[in-house]
């Protein structure tokens, strides 16, 4: 496979394999996406990526990581969202929406304003989890979901995607990774329930499993639908590669088009082996065991490397997050490199 090759997804085509990683931009008023948003996703849609993924969007104002996060559980959040997806589209790309709980590590400070939990009466609020189990010293004591909260964990999920669409996204990814909600019930590290949603693997996975199915009814079949896991926690006792792998093989036939894998932020002292393309292995072991379409991200930086990944058949796409801050351009920087053709928007035909 060719790193500029079309991607089919459905009734989609991405026009290459590279993708833009959601990430948080904190930036946000009650969850209403604004010009910097437009600008930030535009910019990367104009430097020639086939999809833009926008940050975790929670789908209540209770998975929010920070205040300033995004999110898609009201109408004036979906009538914002419009415009940004519709930009993107306009220069090629496919706009995505990462749909997210932040679970026990919600109610935080944006990172410049120095992470962790916030304080006691300084815009807090009460954090769920599967299982009453704070995140690390210092952070909230969840509250365990209860049945009904369980129940609106799904139709909220729900909801989103159905605004989502209405809100002209194409591609939606869940994200059940970096240790929030849907993460903590996958591992046995912040999953001790004693009840269906707990204990063995089927019900550990179950969660993820129903709003995999409650958003498929709602996400129309001619569209994909992506699931972000961390294939391990790096930790002892936690969610690992072999438990990924059975997961991928069921959710496939649930709807899921890919895996988008990467790792960690379950614990706060996991001992991750960071390194150029770490999390590649996963991506390729996953798409090998479970014969699903797979993601690779992180620490893929240059041209070379994301085309590897790509030839060797390691992963369908890579998704590009810190490079393609440092330059919204990678991707024509990247074709330019490698030979390939992604023409410039008529605006900027003069400089190629
Ligand atoms: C500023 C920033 C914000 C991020 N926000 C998210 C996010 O909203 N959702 C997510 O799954 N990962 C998020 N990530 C992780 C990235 O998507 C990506 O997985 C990680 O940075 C590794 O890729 P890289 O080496 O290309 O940066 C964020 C990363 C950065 C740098």
């Amino acid at each position: 496979m060719d790193l500029f090759s079309p991607f089919p997804q459905r009734t989609l085509t991405l026009r290459n394999r590279i993708v833009v990683s959601p990430m948080c931009q904190y930036s946000a008023q009650d969850g209403v996406p604004n010009h910097w948003h437009l600008v930030h996703l535009g910019s990367r849609a104009v430097g020639g990526a086939a999809a833009v993924i926008a940050e975790a969007t929670a789908v209540s104002p209770e998975g929010r990581i920070s205040p300033q996060d995004v999110g898609l559980w009201n109408d004036a959040q979906l009538q914002a969202w419009r415009p940004i997806t519709q930009f993107i589209r306009e220069h090629g790309a496919v706009p995505g929406v990462q749909l997210s709980h932040a679970g026990r590590k919600a109610s935080a400070h944006r990172p410049w304003e120095g992470g962790g939990a916030l304080p006691a009466g300084q815009g807090d609020w009460t954090t769920v989890a599967p299982s009453a189990i704070p995140f690390d010293e210092g952070w909230h004591v969840p509250e365990a979901l209860d049945a009904i909260g369980l129940r609106k964990v799904v139709s909220d999920f729900r909801a989103a995607a159905q605004r989502a669409l209405a809100a002209g996204f194409q591609l939606i990814e869940l994200h059940a990774a970096h240790g929030y909600l849907l993460h903590q019930f996958l591992s046995p590290l912040s999953n001790r329930r004693g009840d269906d949603y707990g204990g063995s693997f089927e019900n550990r996975t179950r969660l993820l499993r129903e709003i995999v199915a409650a958003v498929r009814e709602v996400w129309p079949q001619e569209l994909p639908l992506w699931v972000r896991l961390s294939a391990t926690d790096w930790s002892e006792g936690g969610w690992d590669v072999e438990q990924s792998v059975r997961l991928a093989r069921e959710l496939k036939p649930l709807g899921v088009d890919l895996i988008d894998t990467s790792s960690g932020g379950l614990v706060a002292h996991a001992k991750i082996a960071l390194g150029p393309g770490y999390q590649v292995p996963f991506a390729a072991r996953i798409r090998e065991e479970a014969q699903i379409a797979t993601g690779a991200v992180g620490l893929i930086t240059t041209p070379a490397q994301a085309a590897a990944v790509v030839a060797e058949g390691k992963a369908d796409v890579v998704l590009i997050a810190r490079e393609s801050l440092r330059d919204p351009y990678f991707p024509r920087r990247a074709a330019q490199e490698l030979g390939a053709a992604v023409p410039p928007p008529v605006q900027y035909q003069r400089a190629w």
